[in-house]
């Protein structure tokens, strides 16, 4: 090999080794934290209803994007204004004078971090009154998180996709978009708490936690939305002494009986509380598949050292009551737009875990 084949090779070498850098940076910097807006336009009321359902999942700030020109129909004469408006932006996308006016938005682009765009498609576009407000200020969310909702009634997206990553050209886009059909707005909410969690969108959590504290480390679940997760959450504190079984479990029989909902699980995770029968707490510290139904309690979070703290033999475990549960109020108080952990210490950058931001416990995964 010549000496200058040798050398753009090594050149390439560096250049690739430099782009697996900047990569990773870009990972870091992408984990969506701070402010929020969702912006969204809505004709027919399905992306109202699906922003509506989003709203109570997330911290944000929502605005509504509304035409300047009051009571068009854009469905009507099969689809004539709408058609036309976006055959207007097709034909000249960067004149301003092809976009239909909107009215004002009360929204400080530039104070936000993150930006949820929610939009109906309109001609596999995406709808003209969100164009227009994109088209004045998508320059301004330059490297800001930019996560988009497209709403079509059977077209795929890729066109309105392509339209946000023109009028937003330095965004940093978080993948994958989320796709929701009209027959699908009744399942909006599963739908978004999916979507929410491929990525990786810190989220409101309403469920109740519990500390569980052995070998001298304090670990944290999140209760079940269930009868028998309250009843057992009303029990606490509670200290037993848990017996050891297969290599992966600790239990103990309660002397009352919980209410039960029983299921098999398929998949027990190291973490998950759960109830056996109607009266056996048990908790998993390894994942393996199993043929027997449970009702769920709750699951710790962060299992590093649950293994080690449970031991190989019978153990001590205390659910509930402990000075977590004071920091926590405290920190449930405080509005200051700080990130929290549980045990009220300030994190200056929350990754995974639950959190306590502006009085709302937030989980991100
Ligand atoms: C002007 C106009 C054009 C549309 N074009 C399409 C289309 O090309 N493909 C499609 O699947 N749905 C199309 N739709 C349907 C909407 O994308 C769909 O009903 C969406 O859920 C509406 O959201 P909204 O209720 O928030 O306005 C169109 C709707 C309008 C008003």
């Amino acid at each position: 090999m010549d000496l200058k084949k040798l050398m753009k090779r090594f050149f390439v070498a560096i250049v690739s080794l430099m782009l697996l850098g900047c990569n990773g940076d870009e990972v870091l910097a992408n984990t969506p934290s701070g402010r929020t807006l969702v912006v969204y336009y809505s004709f027919t009321g399905n992306v109202r209803a699906i922003v509506n359902s989003l709203g109570g999942k997330i911290e944000a700030d929502v605005v509504e994007i509304e035409p300047a020109e009051e009571g068009l129909d854009y469905a009507a004469n099969n689809y004539a204004i709408g058609s036309s408006l976006i055959a207007a932006i097709r034909n000249n996308p960067n004149d301003a004078d092809s976009y239909p006016a909107i009215k004002d938005v009360a929204a400080d682009v530039e104070s936000y971090d993150n930006i949820i765009v929610a939009t109906p498609l309109w001609w596999s576009q995406m709808a003209a009154p969100m164009q227009t407000f994109l088209f004045h200020n998508g320059a301004k969310m330059k490297d800001k998180n930019i996560a988009l909702i497209v709403s079509s009634a059977s077209s795929p997206i890729a066109a309105t996709v392509a339209d946000a990553k023109r009028l937003i050209p330095e965004g940093n886009f978080l993948e994958p978009n989320l796709w929701i059909k009209s027959s699908q707005v009744g399942n909006a909410s599963a739908l978004i708490d999916q979507w929410l969690n491929q990525i990786q969108f810190p989220t409101i959590m309403n469920n109740d936690t519990l500390s569980v504290r052995a070998g001298g480390y304090t670990f944290t679940a999140i209760l079940e939305d269930n009868a028998a997760a309250q009843a057992f959450n009303e029990m606490c504190p509670l200290t037993v002494n848990m017996s050891e079984l297969n290599g992966n479990e600790k239990y103990y029989y309660l002397d009352q009986s919980l209410p039960t909902q029983p299921s098999n699980p398929g998949t027990i995770n190291a973490g998950d509380i759960m109830l056996y029968g109607s009266s056996c707490i048990v908790v998993f510290y390894k994942t393996f598949s199993t043929s027997y139904s449970y009702t769920k309690i709750g699951h710790i979070t962060d299992v590093t050292n649950l293994a080690k703290a449970l031991g190989t033999g019978s153990v001590s475990v205390t659910f509930g009551g402990d000075d977590t549960a004071i920091s926590n109020i405290k920190a449930d108080e405080v509005k200051d737009g700080n990130y929290y952990s549980i045990d009220g210490r300030v994190v200056s950058d929350p990754k995974h875990g639950i959190f306590i931001h502006n009085g709302k416990k937030i989980l991100i995964k």
